[in-house]
């Protein structure tokens, strides 16, 4: 059954990793999608592949650390669908390292799309949301409950999203929107792929001894999939999910040992 029908859903970073496997999973639940992110091509070959499935999809090319580029996603959805149901806040690229060699710029740049992103898209979309009794489901990262030394930008960046999620969340209440979050752990995209290739080169072995050192040492069940993330996405902002509001939702293989 197609839960999703007649919404509109906004996924940011929509062209690979979690954010496509979210955009496919809605649109197989009958929304019609907005995909986002900078590289056109990418997103054209995602719309085309859903399109292909027999879903509804468009895409607009942004850089989302711009301060006008949230405002103008938001736009293109209206303009294109003419409402707003779910505004998925996936786009993030923090940079790893060093504290000591992390400058401003890697900070600011980390904030400006994956923090600031988010706050300027929700303010944007918000009022089509209130219209809509709608749902914000922002995709932060299991380094928000636990930092660690080689993320600090990373866990700084999610922890923020944490607190802004219960904060809307209760403005929310007020409004009709529905707002929550989910953390992943780590999920076998295309930054995971560089970490393990780090891993490889470092110890001098395979692919599969590098994925078996990498769960080993924090004790998780497995590495997870996009589409593990996309399906619980696709419940919190279905019918069934309804009643989660300022959720901060893990979903990690068990990385995460904080209550
Ligand atoms: N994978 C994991 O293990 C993991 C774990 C915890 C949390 N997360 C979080 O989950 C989210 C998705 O991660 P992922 O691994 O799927 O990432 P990914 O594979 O690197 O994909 C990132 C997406 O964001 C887009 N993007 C990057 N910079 C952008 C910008 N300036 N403006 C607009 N779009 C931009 C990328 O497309 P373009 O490059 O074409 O713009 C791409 O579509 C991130 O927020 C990440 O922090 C991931």
């Amino acid at each position: 059954m197609q839960k999703l029908k007649g919404k509109v859903a906004i996924i940011t970073g929509s062209s690979r990793g979690i954010g496509r496997a979210i955009a496919e999973r809605l649109a197989r639940g009958g929304a019609s999608v907005v995909l986002s992110s900078r590289t056109k091509t990418a997103l054209d070959e995602v719309v085309r592949e859903i399109q292909v499935q027999g879903g509804s999809a468009s895409a607009i090319a942004l850089d989302l650390r711009l301060p006008d580029a949230p405002a103008r996603l938001a736009e293109f959805a209206l303009k294109t669908y003419d409402r707003i149901d779910i505004v998925v806040n996936n786009a993030g690229a923090t940079k790893r390292g060093e504290f000591a060699q992390l400058s401003d710029e890697d900070w600011a740049d980390g904030f400006a799309l994956k923090f600031f992103g988010a706050v300027r898209l929700i303010r944007a979309a918000w009022p089509s949301l209130k219209a809509s009794s709608g749902s914000v489901l922002n995709i932060s990262g299991a380094g928000g409950r636990t930092p660690g030394a080689a993320f600090t930008i990373g866990g700084s960046v999610n922890a923020a999203l944490l607190s802004l999620t219960k904060a809307l969340a209760e403005l929310g209440i007020r409004d009709g929107v529905q707002v929550n979050t989910i953390n992943p752990g780590t999920v076998r995209t295309g930054r995971l792929q560089l970490r393990l290739a780090e891993i490889m080169k470092q110890k001098g072995i395979d692919l599969l001894e590098a994925e078996k050192e990498f769960i080993r040492s924090p004790s998780i069940t497995r590495i997870g999939e996009p589409e593990d993330i996309a399906g619980l996405a696709a419940f919190i902002v279905g019918p069934e999910g309804r009643f989660l509001q300022g959720a901060l939702i893990d979903m990690d293989g068990g990385s995460t040992k904080t209550i």
